[in-house]
C-alpha cells in the first residue's frame, strides 16, 4: 500500500535496529484519512472471505480494525489487556507473552460477542513475533468461530511471527512489510504489485 509506505517513509523513526516509531498517524496521534483508507484496503482483501465479524486487541488495533468493519458492514470486537469491572465472567481468555515488554498478559472478550461459525478477520497495527494474533486466534477458535485471516498494517518480517502465523495454516495479509530497521534505515520487503 503506497499511501502508507511513503507516510513510514516520511514519518517513520528507526529506533535501535527492532523498533519502529511511529506516533505520528498510528500509535498516537492518529490520521483519521490513512486509517479510512487501510480500512478500505482490508475490507478489498479480505470481501470474498464471508466476514462477519473484526477482532483486534486494544489500543492501536482499534482504528485500523473500526474502518475495516466498517467498510465490510460487520462489527469490531476489540480485546481488552485489562480486566473490566463489568466484565467478569462469561469471558474468554488467553495468555499473551510479550517479548518487547517481557510479560505475560490475559487478553479477554465477552462470549456475548462471538459465535460459533463465525468468520473472524482478525486485525492489528504491528506483526512482531505473532503473540498478540496468536492469542487473538485461539480466542476466536474457543468460541468455534474460523480465522479467515489475520490483516496487519505494519509487518516487520524480519522478525518470526508471519512465519509462524503462515506456519501454522493463517493467511497473512500485511499493508506494509518491513525487511529490515538496521542502521537506522526502513528497508520494504519488495513486493511484486508495488
Ligand atoms: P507480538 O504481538 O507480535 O508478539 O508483539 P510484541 O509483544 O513484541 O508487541 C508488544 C507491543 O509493541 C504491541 O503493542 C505491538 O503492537 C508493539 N510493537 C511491536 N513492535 C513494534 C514496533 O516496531 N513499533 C511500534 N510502534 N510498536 C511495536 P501494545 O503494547 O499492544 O500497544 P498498543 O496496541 O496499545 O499500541
Ligand atoms: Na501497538
Ligand atoms: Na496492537
Amino acid at each position: 500500500m503506497k499511501l502508507l509506505r511513503d507516510k513510514v517513509m516520511t514519518e517513520g523513526i528507526v529506533l535501535g535496529d527492532q523498533v519502529l516509531k511511529v506516533d505520528s498517524f498510528l500509535n498516537h496521534q492518529m490520521d483519521p484519512l490513512l486509517m479510512k483508507e487501510i480500512g478500505r484496503e482490508f475490507a478489498r482483501r479480505f470481501q470474498a472471505e464471508g466476514i462477519t465479524r473484526v477482532l483486534t486487541i486494544e489500543s492501536s488495533g482499534i482504528a485500523p480494525a473500526i474502518m475495516t468493519a466498517m467498510e465490510l458492514g460487520v462489527p469490531m470486537i476489540f480485546a481488552r489487556k485489562h480486566k473490566s469491572l463489568t466484565l467478569k465472567d462469561n469471558i474468554y481468555v488467553e495468555k499473551v507473552y510479550s517479548f518487547t515488554k517481557r510479560e505475560s498478559n490475559e487478553i479477554t472478550v465477552s462470549k456475548k460477542f462471538l459465535q460459533e461459525g463465525d468468520r473472524i478477520l482478525i486485525i492489528d497495527d504491528f506483526l512482531a513475533n505473532g503473540e498478540a494474533a496468536f492469542g487473538l486466534a485461539r480466542i476466536a477458535e474457543q468460541a468455534g468461530a474460523s480465522v479467515a485471516g489475520i490483516g496487519i498494517v505494519i509487518e516487520k518480517s524480519f522478525q518470526p511471527g508471519a512465519g509462524l502465523l503462515q506456519k501454522a495454516g493463517y493467511r497473512v495479509d500485511s499493508l506494509v512489510r518491513i525487511a529490515s530497521l538496521e542502521n537506522g534505515t526502513v528497508s520494504f520487503v519488495e513486493e511484486v504489485h508495488g
